[in-house]
Formats: C-alpha cells, sequence, structure tokens
C-alpha cells in the first residue's frame, strides 16, 4: 500500500533512528534534566532567539491543549477556524481540559482574518458571555494553505489591541516555513504570535512535539500544567534527542521540501486527468481532489488516503518527507487509468 493517506503514516527519517540509538547508551537524567533536551531547548533558541522558552511534549493534542491553557482561565474563549484540529480532531480535549468554549469560524481553506473574530468582540465585557481571550491559527492549516508573515502580523497586532492572545498550532510548520522560504522566526515570533506548538511527529519523527513560548512570562507554571496533564516524558531524551537531529542542518526544512515538492508534482500531474478535480492551491503538502466514489473504490487498491468530504467526494492526499518521485507517477498512472 502506497501512503497518500497522512504524514503520521511515514516512518522514522533515518537520520532520527540514527539519533535515537545514539542516545540510547548509558543513563541519562529523566523528565528533561538531561543533556538532550538542553540542546532542543538550545536549537530552538538558534532559530527563535534566546528570549523563549520551549517545553517538549508527548504529542501534537497536548501541546495545543496546554499551550491554550496556559493563556486561559475557563471562562475564557478561544476563536479558531471550523476545521482546525483542536475542533474537530482532539475528541473534544480542548472543551474537556481548559472547561472552555471554541468560538469557530466557517472558513473552507483554515485560515483567519482579523475580519473573522472581530464578530465575536461583542461579548467582551458581557458577564452572560464567554470572553474571546486567544486566537489559535494552524500554519500549514488542515486544508494545506500557508498564512504569510503580514497575515499573521494583521491577527498579532488585532490580538494585542483587543487584549488577546495568538496561539499557533504548528503541527505543519515545517512545511510553512519551506514553502515560504522565510526565516521561521518572521511568522511567529515577529509577527505576534505568543505560544507555538512546533511539529516533530509529521516531519520525520517518531513522536513528540514542542511547546514554544515567545513571551516567558507566559509560561510560568507550564512544567506543572504539563505533569499534571500527563505530556511529562519520564525518558524525554528520546524526544528531545529527536528534536536536536532534525533541527541540526536544516534537516526539517529540506524533509518539508520533499514532502511540499512530490505534492506540487502530484497536483500538476492529476490536473487535467478526466473525473479528477483539484480543489486547492497546492502550496504544501497535501492535495485535494474531487474523485467519484467508483474511482476511489479502484485506487485504494493500491494506495491509502482518506476521503476529506464525504458529500462532495474530496479526498485528501498527503506527502511525506519520504514520498518518492516513482509513488506520485504510479498514483498519476492509476488516476489516469481509472479516472475516465
Ligand atoms: C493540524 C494538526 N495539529 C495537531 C496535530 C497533532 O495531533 P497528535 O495529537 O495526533 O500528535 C495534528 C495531527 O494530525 C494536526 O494535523
Amino acid at each position: 500500500m502506497i501512503n497518500f493517506a497522512s504524514d503520521n503514516y511515514s516512518g522514522v527519517h533515518p537520520r532520527i533512528m540514527q539519533a535515537l540509538t545514539a542516545a540510547n547508551t548509558g543513563c541519562a537524567c529523566a523528565y528533561g534534566d538531561d543533556t538532550y533536551t538542553a540542546d532542543a531547548d538550545a536549537a530552538f533558541k538558534a532559530l527563535f532567539g534566546d528570549d523563549i522558552a520551549s517545553y517538549v511534549m508527548v504529542n501534537g493534542t497536548g501541546a495545543n491543549v496546554l499551550g491554550l491553557a496556559a493563556l486561559m482561565r475557563p471562562y475564557h474563549a478561544v476563536v479558531c477556524s471550523e476545521i482546525a484540529h483542536i475542533n474537530v480532531d482532539e475528541t473534544g480535549a480542548p472543551e474537556n481540559v481548559l472547561g472552555s468554549k471554541l468560538l469557530t469560524v466557517d472558513s473552507k481553506d483554515g485560515k483567519l482574518t482579523p475580519k473573522d473574530v472581530e464578530q465575536f468582540l461583542f461579548a467582551k465585557g458581557v458577564v452572560h458571555h464567554s470572553q474571546p481571550k486567544v486566537i489559535s491559527i494552524t500554519q500549514s492549516t488542515e486544508y494545506g494553505a500557508v498564512y504569510t508573515p503580514e497575515e499573521v502580523k494583521a491577527l498579532g497586532d488585532f490580538a494585542r489591541e483587543h487584549d488577546m492572545y495568538l496561539h499557533m498550532d504548528g503541527a505543519r510548520i515545517a512545511n510553512a516555513a519551506a514553502a515560504l522560504g522565510v526565516d521561521v522566526a518572521s511568522f511567529t515570533r515577529d509577527a505576534g504570535v505568543h505560544v507555538l506548538s512546533f511539529g516533530g511527529t509529521k516531519n520525520g519523527m517518531m513522536f513528540g512535539e514542542a511547546v514554544v513560548f515567545f513571551d516567558k512570562k507566559l509560561a510560568e507554571g507550564f512544567e506543572y500544567l504539563r505533569k499534571q496533564n500527563l505530556q511529562l516524558l519520564s525518558k524525554m531524551r528520546y524526544a528531545s534527542c529527536q528534536f536536536v537531529e532534525l533541527l541540526r542542518d536544516d534537516l526539517w526544512l529540506q524533509t518539508a521540501r520533499n514532502s511540499n515538492a512530490m505534492a506540487k508534482r502530484l497536483a500538476e500531474g492529476l490536473a487535467g486527468i478526466p473525473g479528477v478535480e483539484i480543489c486547492n492551491k497546492v502550496d504544501v503538502n497535501s492535495v485535494f481532489a474531487i474523485i467519484s466514489p467508483e474511482h476511489q473504490e479502484e485506487l485504494h487498491k493500491q494506495f491509502a488516503f482518506y476521503e476529506w468530504n464525504e458529500a462532495t467526494h474530496e479526498v485528501r492526499l498527503v506527502c511525506s518527507f519520504d514520498t518518492t518521485e516513482q509513488e506520485v507517477d504510479s498514483f498519476i498512472a492509476a488516476a489516469k487509468a481509472i479516472c475516465r
């Protein structure tokens, strides 16, 4: 089965596997008091500047939920897109852990603008309403769209004007950075993001994500939140060593460049095939296309992929750090043969 289902169907990058093996010698202090975790923190500081705080987490849901928890009280609300991972793919964990409301905005490509958030401001100061406190955006979005640094900054400025915070789910931040070709700090810290979930698992790591605070005051007590909410890894060196390797020599960008390039190749090859309609502008590593259920069934005999929208038969095809040109070309050839 050839994988276009998700970037977390892929295995572990060989360099990450080597880093894990190298870390597996002797003992190391537990719970993050090890040199690998200190090196991971140094690697994040090299990307974002010294005045940050980074925390290695077990997974992306934990990183998102606790990054938000650091910014909120239960009577606060998070504004996010309807298709945000925190809204549709975390089994209600944000609502459960934060005790807070998510205020959602209809957005096909998953992007938000200040205007989208403005509609919720009427509730500010009204005791009967949840208080909009955090804007949460995903970079790149669940629909493969990318915010420019200016678009993030518009939201960062808006958040500050209205006493709110800006949170970024960066499960696929590498794909966004590779697509934009700019310094990662320019669309995070410099654009006014307060807290970032920095993804690793979708980009060649075995497991692990990180929460990065760009205002260290907001990180006060985060180590207790992380432990109380089941995200403190005991043998943390095994997650941290992966980040050290991923961030070494721009491996994280090389891997993302491959997944982005493979998605572009796939979209270009599929365009013009009768019976296949490309729906998105392919900037990162996912292609969304309408393919009839009968044709999907045939393609499923060789390829793993998901139907994104059952009503319209729009499928999502995701490329990974290890997707090859041959795999892409075999999907295109099969689609040519099947989708007539
Ligand atoms: C946009 C986004 N955020 C966060 C996550 C992280 O989720 P997990 O808790 O599975 O690591 C994912 C994974 O699918 C995702 O797509």
